[in-house]
């Protein structure tokens, strides 16, 4: 592992750095990778850059890059952002943006730690995220750690020549501690 923040069982968080640009830009111009996440524009590298030294300098996220503890490879990036120390809120996101490390229980991993890390350690008493219709498996991964349906905003995106639901799902701290 190479400066490890988090570490798992196969994956561990490090922080993501700007050399990282060129691993990640390719991810988020993937239709296959964006189909199910709110980025559509095409992105060249300087953006991917700036969006990542956006992203540094934001106090109210944070993003890390997951990576394999076997080969340390970067497979994708999740992260909490709109922390909301007040409320003891914040917004989960994930991409395993490399599609060949899809599947292969990867997200899941790096979901539970997220959470480990957003109620252990950030203290936050509920984290929540927005999951497309177009995305059963997303869906499933967040049922299968504890994440719960809490509203479906009506046809609010459109891709694939369609209106798809927004689904929001929320997990409280209780409802973490009550599955450890
Ligand atoms: C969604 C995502 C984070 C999931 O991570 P992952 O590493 O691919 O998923 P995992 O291997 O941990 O788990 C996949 C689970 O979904 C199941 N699954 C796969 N395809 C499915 C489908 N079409 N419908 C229902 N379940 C499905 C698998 O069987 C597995 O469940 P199991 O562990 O109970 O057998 C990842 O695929 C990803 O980043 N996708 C692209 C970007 C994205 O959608 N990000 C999230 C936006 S909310």
């Amino acid at each position: 592992v190479k400066n490890p923040f988090r570490i798992g069982k196969r994956i561990y968080f490090r922080p993501v750095e700007r050399e990282d640009a060129g691993v990640l830009q390719p991810w988020f111009n993937d239709p296959e990778v964006t189909r199910t996440l709110r980025a559509w524009r095409p992105y060249n590298l300087a953006q991917e850059t700036e969006t990542l030294e956006k992203l540094t300098k934001d106090e109210s996220s944070i993003v890390l890059a997951i990576a394999l503890r076997a080969d340390d490879r970067l497979i994708g990036t999740v992260g909490l952002t709109h922390i909301d120390h007040r409320n003891g809120n914040a917004e989960f996101g994930i991409a395993v943006g490399d599609r060949k490390s899809q599947n292969k229980g990867y997200g899941t991993e790096a979901t539970r730690l997220i959470l480990d890390f957003a109620f252990a350690t950030l203290n936050l008493h509920r984290v929540r995220l927005c999951v497309y219709a177009n995305n059963p498996r997303g869906l499933h991964v967040y049922e299968k750690v504890g994440f719960v349906k809490e509203g479906v905003l009506r046809q609010e995106t459109y891709r694939e020549s369609r209106y798809w639901d927004v689904i929001v799902m929320g997990i409280l701290r209780s409802e973490w501690e009550r599955r450890k």
